[in-house]
């Protein structure tokens, strides 16, 4: 589908209270091409979720939970890969994404709160997905989308027990 191997970053997850979108970051993420998915916060309920959805819907996406945002970056870094942060404050996606794209290896990091101030220093791209505040699901998948220029629509997702035969109307599925 695409060259690219991209990897989320989800920090700032609160167990209480993002584990909705957090999931849903990281099914996102899978849905739309990414390799998988790093949460700095140790919540067995989202790597379940994800696996769940993965073993019936294939692919081979990954979520690892109890991951250090620091030493997470520093090792991406040092296997050649890209730092990208999704913030508001940062330059907005249509003038930074060619820049980007030539790349292979891309780690996105999104907050659920406020992010510690050093991502912003440690990111090599501080790119916002318009000036307002929405959320991390939205600049994600605008993100994913703008990167891989609408390629994602043809991403298999081999070994599935499950997938949607595309119908004008009603609900056609195959189960294997
Ligand atoms: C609900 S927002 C909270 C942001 C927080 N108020 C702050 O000041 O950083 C959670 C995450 O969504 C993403 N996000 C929200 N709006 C964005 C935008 N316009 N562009 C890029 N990312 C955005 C960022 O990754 C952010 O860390």
């Amino acid at each position: 589908m695409t060259h690219h191997e991209v990897a989320i970053l989800r920090i700032g997850h609160r167990p209480e209270r993002d584990q909705r979108v957090t999931t849903h970051v990281g099914l996102t993420a899978r849905a739309l091409g990414a390799k998988g998915m790093y949460l700095a916060s140790a919540d067995k309920g989202v790597v379940e979720s994800i696996a769940d959805v993965v073993e019936r819907w294939g692919g081979e996406f990954f979520c690892t939970d109890n991951v250090k945002w620091r030493s997470c970056i520093r090792d991406w870094k040092a296997q050649g890969g890209v730092v990208v942060h999704l913030t508001m404050y940062g330059l907005n996606l249509p003038d930074v994404i060619s820049e980007i794209r030539p790349h292979n290896k891309i780690l996105v990091i999104v907050g659920a709160e406020k992010v510690p101030g050093d991502i912003y220093g440690l990111s090599d791209y501080n790119v916002a997905v318009t000036g307002q505040p929405h959320s991390e699901i939205s600049s994600l998948a605008l993100f994913l989308d703008n990167l891989f220029l609408g390629k994602e629509f043809a991403c298999e997702f081999p070994g599935a027990q499950i997938s949607i035969i595309p119908s004008r109307m009603g609900k056609q599925t195959v189960e294997r």
